[in-house]
């Protein structure tokens, strides 16, 4: 019987350059998909899966994202007073129960690894799991349900892949794998293959199942890519000690900390929503009738 997954890291602490301006004052994780901040998505889904206790990371200008998961008092009374019960029901509905949120600050922006090992206290000397918050996966069943049930029959470390282009897998973290009687086993992992050299077209996802003994390895990793504590180059020290095994993600993922990706999850969410997909599609169609940057011509 394997140590039950109670926990879950949720590393918030980074700057979010690649959304600036809109994150110069606002935390990127706080950006909305429709009108759900991307971080609620993220903790609704670690609850989701069995997760009792959720521990995000924040830093300096990210005091914005403890008050979100704060009851808002005045804010309830005041809804209520003005007859808009089902509103504030559904906050508190979506509002964590006492004590089934911790925050932590990692006082530096020192990488994702660092992120993680900030939180090392908290989680203590039990198997994790780790989703990163500005990737939105869609899926039927949650991401980090279907890898709890790998990890429950198998134990040892899960990590979610996901296949690419061969043609872009240079842009990834990719790994290789080898077979075994029992499925597949992560062997290596590479980032950012030159072209034409990645080992597979499965690159690193944003949920993992992992190990405590990655908070010692953490400790001790020097700065890799980026001058930063990197997760990856952890996991290639914990790959020497015990298993890792891919979960193959075949649901939708939108990278939220791009502005290509956070459009097309907007655009995704608000189809699936009863009450505004119909106009939604109106304006896309509408759009599709202009002209697009650089294209010279209406599109067809
Ligand atoms: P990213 O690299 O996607 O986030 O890290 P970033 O650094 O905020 O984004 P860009 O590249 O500047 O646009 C993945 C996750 O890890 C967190 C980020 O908040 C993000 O959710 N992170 C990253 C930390 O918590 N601390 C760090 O030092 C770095």
């Amino acid at each position: 019987m394997h140590r039950k997954i109670r926990k879950a890291v949720i590393p918030a602490a980074g700057f979010g350059t690649r959304m600036l301006p809109a994150t110069k004052s606002i935390p990127k994780e706080l950006l909305t998909i429709v009108d759900r901040p991307i971080l609620d998505y993220i903790v609704a889904e670690a609850f989701a899966s069995g997760i009792e206790h959720v521990v995000i990371v924040t830093g300096r200008m990210k005091s914005a994202i403890e008050d979100h998961f704060d009851h808002a008092f005045e804010l309830d009374v005041s809804l209520r007073k003005g007859g808009k019960h089902a509103v504030a029901d559904r906050l508190a509905k979506d509002t964590p129960g006492v004590g089934a949120v911790s925050f932590v600050r990692q006082q530096e922006a020192r990488g994702l690894g660092h992120a993680i090992w900030s939180a090392r206290h908290i989680v203590g000397d039990e198997p994790f799991a780790v989703l990163l918050p500005d990737m939105l996966m869609v899926a039927g069943e949650p991401c980090l349900k279907s890898m709890t049930g790998i990890y429950d029959r198998n134990g040892g470390n899960v990590i979610a892949v996901e296949k690419c282009r061969p043609e872009d897998a240079h842009k990834f973290g990719i790994v290789s794998l080898k077979p075994t009687g029992n499925g597949p086993l992560v062997n290596g992992l590479v980032e950012k293959p030159a072209p034409g050299t990645a080992p597979t077209n499965f690159f690193i996802s944003g949920r993992y199942i992992l190990q405590p003994e990655i908070f010692a390895l953490l400790e001790n990793q020097e700065p890799g890519a980026g001058g930063e504590i990197q997760l990856t180059d952890a996991l290639v020290s914990l790959m020497g000690m015990q298993e890792i095994r891919p979960f193959e993600f075949a649901g939708q993922t939108f990278d939220c900390g791009s502005p290509a990706g956070f459009v097309g999850a907007n655009l995704h969410m608000a189809m699936q929503r009863a009450d505004i997909a119909e106009a939604i599609g109106h304006q896309i169609d509408a759009l599709s009738m202009l002209a697009r940057p650089g294209m010279g011509s209406k599109a067809a």
